[in-house]
């Protein structure tokens, strides 16, 4: 946790210029507004905090329910806050079953290949639930799965993801899913951590015009897993076409079993819903912390499906006949709260594309929006980014038409947020940009589309029922409407938030509520905000900005890494004595990691330590992580007490000004490393936005 800072420093700090100015509004279309579900602007108040905690009853009401309950909000286990207890409900009931009489013949899922010449596949609400069924009784009774086991899932954008999230919600199994492009250690790590003994994988999928062997990585997770003490017993295989092999990794007797195979016998089978307490845990998603180790954040079934339903039909403005196209990867939060679990609680159809959305060329996402029809858009700003610079005009030689879009993950700059809806958009779509967390389960600060203007680069106000406050690093509060930065915080609790952490209540504690707990004793939710790790500031209208993190997590690419993560795969490389991640600004990206690297004694370099940190770093955490610069240096900058100055490299990686160095027990090196990363010459020097000049501060 972070140290007290004294208070003049911390108020200059935080009244900093931030890094883009307050835009104008933009209003929403008539058209929009008349038909969205949300256009009663008394739902403020009903969500007051004089309203909390029953006014989430609204949300809970959008699912069904087994058993209803008796207490809205039980406080009596601070922070792990229960939400509708006594209520008994199953997530996969309220995603496909309870559609079957309406919707049956309804697409619930339409998959999209990567390869153009390859069919769409429209999977209906009936076909799901058939799939469902199968898959769980083959889970149950081939892998011997039952309720509370966890289970991990390595899978890539393919239909039987969703399928099989949906199969261990039904028996009530935990699935922990891991971002298929993680690599085979990754997975492994959290495959111990969660204790899972199945790991359900895929042999391959297409990506970037390439058919990748995925298996190759479940062999080592298996191994990763096992070093830490964690048996799998099996590994399930899902083939991207059914009896063919694409991956040419072979299978192990007796652990490793193709599911297209071994379903046979349970075809048809129907396996009943597990009854589950609003409070039983849903999944396990892992997200980066400020240590080496990655956070296994546990959701409810309850509170969280609750909350991704309520938030899915007023912010998303999901209604049953919309085609909705969320491109995240489901192996983030943004895919299972708003690819799958929110839009088909409301039997939404939601497309899932294999690949990469500029592949074959920079039309593919909106040929696949005009081939569907998509009228619901979802996509973070790097893909915005990465979409402008293939093709800007792109958008407008197909005939799709969008109603509302949204923006997620990261901050957008108000020009690229023109460019989304003006090009992307025609500047007929209404557009949420809206901020939250892995942790949060779904949004916190948005737009309620149909009622409010949009400002470009501002988040815009709290969701209903989540009332934020900002703290400056004394704990006193900034006032509200400011303008000046602080740390955002939640006073209240509300249903999605995540219940701890996996196998780590303390960590859950310190991380999260320790800051700014106002008395740890206390019982009542009045004393816990919840601290989020961002900067943030609101303006005189109500609006956030988000301004990026206050710890040692960077967010590349919309994705969190922690600095720590790859620091410490790069220490595994023999010559490398000390390691520094650093943010660098990255025009597609956001954000992306530069590391600083010092040598053993001895060490004068061979020329090849840069790709051996570049290889220890894919293969600790994946291609994600890879950095964009390796800088060998001399010596790290350090203080007095040798820590190492993060938010100096962090200065020279991004061309800023370095502050006062004079204090460094080694200031002269801070020269040599400028000289080695920017030339000679003094280049001149960048403003640079706010979450940089702060970087590192924290730690
Ligand atoms: C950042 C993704 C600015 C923020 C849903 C947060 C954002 C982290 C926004 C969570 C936004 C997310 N504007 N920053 N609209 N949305 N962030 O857990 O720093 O992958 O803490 O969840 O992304 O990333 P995570």
């Amino acid at each position: 946790m972070s140290k007290k800072k004294d208070g003049a420093g911390s108020a200059s700090e935080a009244q900093i210029a931030v890094h883009w100015k307050e835009e104008g509004y933009v209003h929403p279309s008539p058209a929009f507004i008349g038909q969205a579900n949300m256009v009663d602007p008394a739902i403020y108040e009903r969500f007051g905090l004089d309203r909390f905690p029953e006014c989430f009853k609204e949300y809970a009401e959008l699912l069904t329910w087994e058993q209803y309950w008796h207490t809205t909000l039980d406080t009596s286990d601070p922070p792990c806050w229960k939400w509708f207890v006594g209520g008994t409900l199953n997530a996969s009931f309220n995603c496909v079953d309870r559609h079957l009489g309406e919707y049956k013949n309804k697409a619930a899922i339409v998959f999209v290949p990567e390869p153009e010449d390859e069919a769409t596949q429209a999977i209906t609400y009936r076909e799901l639930y058939v799939r469902v069924n199968e898959l769980a009784a083959y889970l149950r009774d081939f892998a011997g799965l039952k309720k509370g086991d966890r289970v991990t899932l390595h899978m890539p954008m393919v239909p039987e993801l969703p399928v099989t999230m949906l199969a261990c919600a039904r028996l009530g199994v935990i699935h922990s899913e891991v971002f298929g492009g993680f690599s085979g250690r990754a997975c492994g790590d959290r495959i111990a951590d969660s204790g899972s003994r199945v790991l359900i994988t895929a042999d391959g999928y297409h990506r970037g015009g390439k058919l990748l062997d995925h298996k190759v990585k479940a062999d080592e997770a298996v191994a990763v897993a096992q070093e830490s003490g964690q048996a799998v017993d099996k590994v399930l295989v899902w083939r991207r076409y059914p009896g063919r092999t694409v991956s040419e990794t072979p299978m192990v007797e007796g652990r490793d079993y193709f599911i297209d195979e071994g379903l046979a016998p349970y075809l048809g089978k129907r396996v009943d819903p597990v009854e589950m307490a609003a409070e039983d845990p849903l999944f396990i998603m892992y997200t980066s912390g400020t240590t080496g180790k990655p956070k296994g954040c546990q959701h409810s079934t309850g509170g969280y499906m609750a909350y991704v339903a309520g938030t899915s039909k007023y912010v998303q403005d999901i209604h049953p006949t919309d085609v909705y196209w969320c491109m995240a990867d489901i192996g983030w939060i943004t895919g299972h709260s708003y690819i799958v679990y929110g839009p088909l609680a409301l039997a939404a159809t939601s497309v899932v594309y294999e690949g990469v959305p500029t592949y074959p060329d920079a039309g593919r996402a909106w040929r696949i929006a005009e081939r569907l029809d998509v009228n619901i858009f979802h996509t973070a700003p790097t893909t915005v980014r990465m979409l402008r610079k293939a093709g800007p005009d792109e958008p407008a030689k197909y005939d799709y038409h969008f109603k509302h879009m949204t923006t997620v993950g990261e901050p957008i700059e108000p020009e690229v947020w023109r460019w989304y809806y003006e090009a992307v958009g025609k500047s007929e779509a209404a557009i949420v940009d809206t901020w939250w967390q892995t942790e949060t389960g779904g949004f916190l600060c948005t737009t309620m589309p149909g009622l409010q203007p949009m400002k470009p680069g501002s988040a815009g106000p709290a969701a209903p029922g989540i009332h934020p406050v900002i703290y400056d690093e004394n704990g006193e509060e900034v006032p509200a409407g400011s303008g000046v930065a602080g740390n955002i915080c939640i006073r209240n609790p509300w249903p999605g938030v995540f219940q701890t952490i996996w196998g780590d209540r303390e960590r859950f504690v310190e991380t999260y509520y320790a800051k700014y707990c106002k008395d740890p004793k206390s019982t009542d939710w009045r004393d816990w905000p919840y601290f989020a790790g961002d900067g943030a500031m609101q303006a005189e209208d109500g609006y956030y900005r988000i301004l990026g993190r206050v710890d040692d997590v960077i967010n590349v690419a919309g994705h969190r890494l922690g600095t720590k993560e790859l620091e410490s795969s790069a220490l595994t490389v023999e010559e490398v004595a000390e390691a520094a991640v650093v943010p660098v600004v990255d025009e597609v990206k956001g954000r992306a990691p530069d590391i600083y690297i010092a040598l053993k004694p001895g060490h004068e370099g061979d020329g090849g330590t840069d790709g051996r940190v570049v290889a220890a770093i894919e293969r600790d955490i994946g291609k994600i992580a890879r950095p964009k610069h390796v800088h060998i240096v001399p010596d790290m900058p350090k203080t007095r007490s040798g820590k190492i100055m993060r938010r100096v490299l962090a200065a020279i990686s991004n061309t800023m000004d370095v502050g006062d160095v004079t204090t460094l027990a080694n200031p002269d090196v801070v020269e040599e490393v400028r000289v080695l990363v920017q030339g000679e010459e003094k280049v001149a020097l960048k403003e640079g936005p706010e979450d940089l000049k702060r970087f590192g501060e924290e730690s």
